[in-house]
């Protein structure tokens, strides 16, 4: 929500000065954050330079185009979601303060701004937008000509001790003209460290092209950058040290690689993202080490209950987890959609873990789900693709997806690999609980280690599924069925057709629908059934067949992601896409990519942009 980024540099760096190259390169990374409107502000001549304008990247590099800027060697850059004030651009950021010398980028939401905004106004400020970032740019332009006498740190430290809600803050002003001061609550930042040059990002794809050298910051620091410093202070003005990493993936892999868009090719990624989650967690016998997990073994085996939280793709995710966790460990699991979460008074206690499943590691309202959990006492887990971001620095413990960075808006891969790390961790629960022999566990593995290319099979043979999805491009809504593991399937079939069509689509239990939703059946409905496995104790194969028989008698389209040889299902559907044979239990792992294809090409087809859907963010971090 949001991307920001701010680069300084010294005078004898070599080369031109490149600030708005680097700006612009930074935010066409973030731009997957928000695409509302874009903006830059540099300084140049003892002047702030701003351009800003509504709507995505590309706007603003046309207004530069018109309305070039002097070179520069300090700026920053912001790419909006918009919370307050519409996409316009004069609501676009940066917002200037002290008499335009200053600017000043935002993500979050300022949550007093109301009363801020009153007391400034009074005091003579005049402000140009609706946004609460504005409030923030005119309180610190104020610190700064006042209490902090011309210190923009001190500035910065003073205003954001009266902000309430949660931010990150990025300022220049013309008359500092070698620094870059930022403050961050509750959203994210990272400090990057070049030579003789120094960046900030919302995440580490905001300097990927320039260094891999990065600072993680705590909550509640300042941060100010200069061209060969990075220091760091308390908001109590105390001063402190953030953590170094390093930047393990390379910028290529935040690149389309020879697909039209960042949603084909990371479809495509998936093999390579479910072996890389399975990498290294288990020995050739199928032992599992999950060393990395820095929480005590014998904790874990004292949990008496586990309790998932996530938003959107996630959550499914974590359904599909409760299947295997309780099916394999014999723990009982309750899933719930993060926000919901701590506004019910949940029962946890010091033996409930709580799993975390998020891919940016950012989601506001997974972030404050956590934070509650621990407050109860609970044990916390994340399950996170994004090294160094918040949620798993704030867990106990962390299992890492290694999936690779996802751009495109709507979650594909790493719903694969949230699968993939929930099945790991789940089996090793099982393994240090006693609940499952070794060779229980090494067959599940081995089965799990076939994924790969199983997924890369049903690729390599979706044109069927993109035909299909090209002759339904002017259908208005398409219901999804799924039972067991495959209802979060359907359920994730669904909203993904939601967010890059923009057409109606439910996902149902199966067994459900009798109970209501059959009512909505009409002729030519469209229907996806996702069927299980007809294998497996319990298998529930039958009954869903039923189901298709059910919504075919009343005149639906049926579509159905079966298990290959499953014949049992060809008579009574239209179209059927076979999936590889697998444990029933995996199964999720297969059925969901003709979904995802499906989705994908539809959404193509209408002339829609699949990497970044409307109204939507990557990573959303206001509640
Ligand atoms: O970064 P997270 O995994 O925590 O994000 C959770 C949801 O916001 C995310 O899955 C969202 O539903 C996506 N748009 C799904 O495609």
């Amino acid at each position: 929500m949001c991307g920001i980024v701010g680069y300084v540099a010294s005078a004898d760096r070599v080369g031109a000065p490149r600030a708005l190259d680097v700006l612009l390169e930074g935010l066409r990374r973030l731009e997957y954050r928000g695409y509302d409107s874009a903006g830059v502000a540099t300084i140049a001549d003892g002047q702030v330079a701003a351009r800003k304008k509504a709507g995505k990247l590309v706007n603003l590099l046309d207004e530069i185009d018109q309305a070039p800027m002097a070179p520069a060697r300090v700026g920053i850059g912001h790419t909006r979601w918009a919370t307050h004030g519409g996409p316009t651009d004069e609501n676009a950021h940066p917002h200037l303060g002290d008499g335009s010398r200053l600017a000043v980028i935002h993500n979050g939401i300022i949550e007093n701004f109301t009363v801020l905004k009153a007391r400034l106004v009074e005091a003579g400020e005049v402000f140009e937008s609706q946004t609460d970032t504005e409030v923030a740019a005119k309180l610190i332009g104020q610190f700064y000509r006042g209490e902090a006498a011309g210190d923009l740190t001190e500035a910065m430290r003073l205003a954001v001790n009266e902000l309430q809600g949660a931010f990150t803050l990025l300022a220049v002003h013309a008359d500092a003209p070698e620094q870059v001061v930022a403050a961050r609550r509750n959203s994210p930042l990272v400090v990057g460290l070049g030579e003789g040059e120094n960046f900030l990002g919302s995440d580490v794809s905001g300097f990927i092209d320039f260094t891999r050298d990065a600072v993680e910051l705590e909550q509640d620091q300042i941060v100010t950058i200069t061209a060969d410093d990075v220091a760091i202070i308390g908001f109590d003005g105390v001063p402190a040290t953030g953590r170094r990493f390093y930047v393990d993936w390379d910028a290529a892999a935040a690149e389309k690689g020879g697909f039209d868009t960042f949603m084909e090719k990371e479809i495509h990624d998936q093999p390579k993202a479910v072996e890389d989650t399975l990498l290294g967690r288990s020995d050739a016998a199928g032992r599992l080490s999950l060393d990395e997990l820095r929480i005590d073994p014998q904790d874990l085996k004292e949990v008496t209950k586990i309790m998932v939280i996530a938003c959107g793709t996630a959550a499914y995710a974590g359904h599909v987890a409760k299947y295997a966790i309780e099916h394999w460990c014999r723990i009982p699991v309750e899933v719930e959609l993060a926000h919901e979460f701590r506004y019910r008074d949940p029962i946890i206690d010091s033996n409930t873990l709580v799993v975390s499943i998020s891919q940016s590691g950012e989601t506001m309202d997974t972030l404050m789900a956590v934070r509650y959990a621990k407050e109860q006492g609970a044990k916390t887990l994340a399950i996170c693709n994004t090294n160094g971001s918040t949620i798993p620095r704030e867990s106990d413990a962390v299992l890492y997806l290694h999936a690779g960075p996802e751009i495109a808006v709507a979650s594909t891969k790493a719903f694969l690999a949230m699968i993939a790390a929930s099945y790991v961790l789940g089996l090793y629960l099982a393994q240090l609980r006693g609940q499952m022999f070794a060779e229980e566990i090494g067959d599940v593995m081995a089965d799990l280690g076939q994924i790969p290319q199983k997924i890369q099979q049903i690729l390599d043979q979706a044109d069927p599924i993109r035909e299909l999805a090209r002759a339904m491009k002017d259908t208005p809504s398409v219901l999804f069925l799924g039972r067991h593991v495959g209802y979060p399937v359907a359920l994730e079939g669904a909203l993904k057709l939601k967010e890059l069509a923009y057409i109606h689509a439910e996902g149902f239990a199966a067994g459900e629908l009798k109970h209501g939703p059959i009512a909505l059946i009409e002729p030519g409905q469209p229907v996806f059934v996702v069927v299980p496995s007809p294998h497996g104790r319990h298998s529930v194969h039958s009954k869903v067949v039923s189901n298709i028989q059910e919504v075919r008698a009343r005149g639906a389209k049926t579509i159905t992601v079966a298990e290959e040889g499953d014949e049992a299902v060809t008579e009574f559907s239209e179209e059927v896409f076979f999936v590889p044979e697998t444990q029933p239990l995996l199964m999720p792992l297969l059925t969901t990519v003709p979904l995802q294809i499906f989705a994908c090409a539809l959404a193509a087809e209408k002339g829609y942009d699949v990497d970044q859907p409307r109204n939507l963010a990557k990573s959303v971090t206001v509640e």
